[in-house]
């Protein structure tokens, strides 16, 4: 039977054509979807794109919007922009560890706060951030291997955020409000004192000597012009006195 021969043989060139044109689309639909360096997957039904250890000195631009799990970790990243995350509706972990952020905008996790499940900023270079940052995230946060700064706003923060468990004993204190709590963790530091009731005695008591400082120039001031009236009163009532004797032997 040649002609089915013929027809088989054409069939399969056409369908290798046709599968080699759909393998080279592919490739090329993911040469220019995705990031330089990173590399998507699906990992246990999740949209996975890793972009570990890719020398990245930023957060990539074109993150598809399906990204489930975004690993940015061993990169030089040193800020996020407002909104890097933004337009990944459906982000649930975020792995920013070891990269070199310095600090964190109010913005910079905007739009992924109440969706994100897991986020990871361990190993930065964070010395203290507001808990604006951290408003509405309801993510399980690893915040340990930073420099941080531990005074009253690292307490809220920390206080507001639902920390990894595993992680909480690696937040220590590089420097302090208080010098001795330098190098200490920070769990330990708050068990002893309360960083945002040191701040306020401090304050407290800066008024009270400031307070003490005014009275007492006051107080001085009104000694001294009061001592001073005594003498000029005495003068004068001296001068008075004597006025009489000079004009008596006239009289
Ligand atoms: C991603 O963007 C496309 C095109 O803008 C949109 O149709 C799609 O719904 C978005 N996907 C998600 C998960 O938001
Ligand atoms: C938190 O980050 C540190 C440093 O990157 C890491 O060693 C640790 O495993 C992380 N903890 C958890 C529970 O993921």
């Amino acid at each position: 039977m040649p002609f089915l021969d013929w027809y088989l043989r054409r069939s399969l060139a056409t369908w290798l054509f046709f599968h080699s044109l759909v393998l080279l689309s592919l490739c090329f639909q993911s040469a220019t979807t995705f990031p330089k360096g990173c590399y998507p997957s699906q990992e246990d039904g999740y949209k996975t794109l890793r972009c570990s250890n890719a020398q990245l000195t930023e957060v990539p631009r074109d993150i598809p919007n399906d990204t489930n799990r975004l690993y940015l970790d061993f990169n030089q990243i040193t800020y996020l922009p407002s909104d890097a995350f933004r337009n990944l509706p459906v982000l649930m972990e975020l792995d920013l560890s070891h990269n070199s952020l310095g600090h964190l905008d109010a913005t910079s996790l905007r739009g992924v706060t109440d969706h994100l499940h897991s986020l990871d900023l361990s190993s930065n270079k964070l010395v203290s951030v507001s808990k604006e940052v951290f408003a509405n995230l309801k993510a399980r946060t690893n915040l340990s291997g930073n420099p941080w700064m531990c005074d009253c706003e690292l307490q809220e923060v920390i206080r507001l955020v639902d920390l990894d468990p595993g992680s909480s004993s690696a937040i220590v204190c590089a420097s302090s409000v208080q010098e001795e709590h330098a190098g200490k963790p920070f769990l330990q530091v708050v068990k002893e004192v309360d960083l945002c009731n040191v701040y306020k005695r401090t304050t407290d008591v800066a008024m009270l000597v400031t307070m003490f400082g005014w009275f007492a120039m006051v107080i001085s001031y009104l000694v001294y012009y009061v001592r001073q009236n005594q003498e000029d009163a005495r003068r004068h009532l001296e001068y008075l006195k004597s006025l009489p004797k000079k004009s008596n032997p006239g009289s």
